[in-house]
């Protein structure tokens, strides 16, 4: 039998109707508009594109976006000043420095200079080691996507192997500590996993991929996970998204893999919609913590 292709577009607006309700409650209660604030340095067309679908997903659910713009030929320190100033600036909750940043710019200082309240991706090292610790602030947003599409799907990760394909910082370290964890506040069925994580040194990819009850593919590298990668029945959660010749592709062979797993996600219309979904939250949890709101 075919696998049960997760919808993330479906799943995204609906978290996204939670969330404009949630925003507007908070507007009501404390006349204040959640912000977040983009910053996009260069002219990176993929970036382009990311940013105007956050400023469009924003204005959805009630929340106020703002685009900074700078020069390519921008430096570390106007890069840094330009953080300074809207960590400083009251009216703004969220700080998104869109990646990738232009060579030349220390992207590690520019990041670690985010204040952690307005630290919506969950990049700052200090919001890492809350998630690490198993008490999150903000969890970062396609990890947190994930999760989301697992709960609401009712795919358990409880005792369950998970394979982590990738250890990127954005995606495949994150969601190994969530899911490792106990709760990272979604439940204790979407933690509490056995996580492997798999990279290029990796020796037996397959028989490890193989064994994954949850198998999470983050490397980005166009249709790598093949049918004989994938164990009759599992989850398989494409987070890929690779320009070819043919299109959008994601790290997962998407039409081998079909007929294997017992769910699937597709490329596009998967992880992605959840991504920013997570974002919207992440600004209204940054505008509570910045108003002094009881967080729940
Ligand atoms: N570029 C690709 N993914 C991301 C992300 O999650 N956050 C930011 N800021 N930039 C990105």
């Amino acid at each position: 039998m075919a696998a049960t292709i997760l919808d993330g577009k479906t799943l995204a607006r609906k978290i996204q109707n939670e969330t404009k309700e949630s925003v507007a409650e908070f507007v009501d209660q404390q006349q204040v508009t959640p912000t977040l604030a983009a910053v996009l340095v260069g002219e990176d067309p993929a970036s382009q594109v990311y940013v105007r679908n956050k400023e469009r997903a924003c204005k959805r659910v009630g929340i106020d976006s703002q685009l900074h713009r700078m020069p390519e030929s921008s430096t570390t320190d106007e890069l840094l000043a330009k953080v300074d100033s809207l960590n400083q600036d009251s009216a703004v909750h969220g700080i998104l420095v869109q990646l990738p940043l232009p060579n030349g710019i220390d992207a590690r200082r520019i990041l670690d200079a985010v204040s952690p309240d307005k630290d919506v991706d969950a990049f700052h090292p200090g919001n890492v080691g809350l998630i690490s610790q198993g008490r999150p602030r903000f969890l970062p947003c396609t990890p947190h996507g994930i999760v989301q599409m697992l709960a609401r799907n009712q795919i358990s990760t409880d005792g369950k192997r998970v394979v982590v394909l990738g250890r990127s910082d954005i995606v495949g370290k994150p969601m190994a500590m969530m899911l490792a964890g106990r709760d990272c506040g979604l439940g204790s069925s979407v933690a509490n996993a056995t996580v492997t994580v798999c990279h290029s040194r990796t020796q037996n990819l397959a028989e490890l991929t193989a064994a994954a009850d949850v198998l999470i593919a983050a490397i980005g590298q166009p249709k790598f996970v093949t049918a004989a990668m994938v164990k009759p029945g599992a989850t398989v959660i494409d987070v890929g998204i690779n320009r070819t010749d043919e299109g959008l592709v994601g790290d997962v062979d998407f039409h081998a893999v079909l007929p294997v797993a017992g769910y699937l996600t597709p490329v596009p219309g998967g992880v992605g919609p959840l991504t920013v979904t997570m974002l919207l939250e992440n600004t209204l949890l940054a505008a509570r913590i910045q108003t002094g709101c009881q967080i729940d």
